[in-house]
């Protein structure tokens, strides 16, 4: 490691959230894990280890690359795909025993080709008011079911809908969605169908009602450590399984009148301490901070002054006088441990940094104040955890912490 730069990410945290959230549903409801886009930005493969070794029944990507990924991972359990698959994808799926949700993108289903030795599991998507995915009707659903239970290599799987407003400041919207979905369900059985795993809530679903739970739920944002509104429902038990570092790489005096960063878009009214630290968009700290956002840098919270650049951002430590070169500023999460000083960074050689991270952020206590919640930082940039994680760039190198948890 040469840069300081990076994020750390903490196993036991998401395990412990993996034990929030299944404390939350019901005991007979199981759990599914979303683990797409990198899972979340946190790296597939060392959270589908915690994921193994859980209670947390299957996993939930966006595409059968991401699916296959999984599998390449060796995770044994039901992997879904919750997008779109098309036709000639279903055969792969299915030899990899990998979960599709239907779409209209297949065609006729009589007319799709053998799917091999291992049957296609399928689980039937209901719209009842995202306009994203499934059957809007009943007999749209009732046309396809026949198809599929034809048919000796598909299974029916599982029954779901997607909510979308979970998170909202009014529950109305999630409630006549789950009005329309449980009466689609009673319609089935009412036919005779039998039904097979019922699933609809999101980590808002969880959180807002626990009518809402079925037979599964779909759980993301909260295994990694936020409520998806932390406004609308706040979840103080959640740890935040991220967080994200760089450090100062240069401080000068910038004299009233002086203007910083490209654009000159901040202008010095008195004079000031500016510090540059090595971290810009392009390692996935948004443009949207650039006069807006906050870090911590000892202890203390100093604002972003100018435009965020590709690779550094400069930050006012006017008000920091302790804030030297080669200190640690927090991003977001928990601040730095007071054992990251420079002197150790210069001393340490490069190959046994990550190791001296990771011993000494195991070890620290984190005061509680000293945090910097991701949902702020991300609502200064005018977006979400869930853009904000999944954006860190690859070039940011993760750190995995307490990666021998049981
Ligand atoms: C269909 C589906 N279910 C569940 C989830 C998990 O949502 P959350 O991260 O809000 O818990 C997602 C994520 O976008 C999704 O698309």
């Amino acid at each position: 490691m040469y840069r300081g730069t990076f994020s750390i990410v903490d196993l036991r945290a998401f395990a412990h959230n993996l034990r929030v959230m299944a404390d939350r549903v019901h005991p007979e409801t199981k759990l599914l894990v979303t683990v797409k886009a990198n899972a979340y930005g946190h790296g597939v493969a060392p959270i589908l280890e915690v994921l193994t070794k859980s209670n947390v029944v299957a996993v939930g990507v966006a595409s059968l690359e991401e699916a296959l990924q999984v599998r390449q991972c060796g995770y044994a359990k039901p992997v879904l795909i919750l997008g779109s698959v098309g036709a000639w994808e279903l055969p792969i799926a299915a030899q990899h025993q990998i979960h599709v949700t239907y779409t209209d993108a297949w065609g006729d289903i009589d007319a799709l080709p053998p799917m091999g030795s291992e049957p296609l599991h399928i689980h039937t998507a209901f719209d009842t008011g995202m306009n994203r995915l499934g059957f809007k009707s009943i007999e749209h659903a009732k046309v396809v079911l026949h198809q599929i239970l034809n048919r000796s290599d598909m299974t029916w799987s599982g029954v779901s809908t997607h909510l979308a407003c979970s998170d909202g400041p009014s529950d109305q919207h999630a409630l006549e969605q789950i009005r329309r979905f449980s009466e689609m369900i009673a319609q089935l059985r009412a036919l005779g169908y039998d039904v097979p795993t019922v699933h609809a809530s999101n980590s808002g679903g969880v959180l807002r009602n626990g009518q809402w739970h079925f037979d599964m739920v779909r759980i993301g944002i909260a295994a990694y450590g936020y409520s998806p509104d932390e406004s609308v429902l706040p979840m103080p038990e959640l740890r935040p399984v991220m967080h994200m570092y760089s450090s100062i790489t240069r401080i000068a005096d910038v004299l009233p009148g002086e203007t910083i960063g490209y654009g000159a878009t901040f202008t010095a009214t008195k004079p000031m301490r500016v510090a540059t630290v090595a971290a810009g968009y392009a390692d996935g700290y948004p443009r949207a901070l650039s006069n807006s956002g906050k870090v911590l840098v000892c202890g203390q919270t100093a604002p972003v002054v100018g435009r965020i650049c590709m690779d550094q951002l400069m930050i006012d430590v006017s008000d920091v006088p302790t804030a030297r070169v080669g200190d640690f500023v927090t991003l977001f999460g928990n601040a730095a441990p007071r054992s990251w000083t420079p002197e150790e960074w210069n001393r340490i050689s490069p190959d046994r940094r990550r190791e001296w991270l990771l011993k000494s952020f195991e070890s620290d206590s984190h005061g509680e104040q000293n945090v910097l919640s991701l949902s702020d930082v991300a609502s200064r940039a005018m977006t979400i955890p869930y853009e904000m994680v999944c954006q860190i760039n690859p070039r940011v190198p993760k750190l995995y912490v307490n990666a021998n948890i049981s």
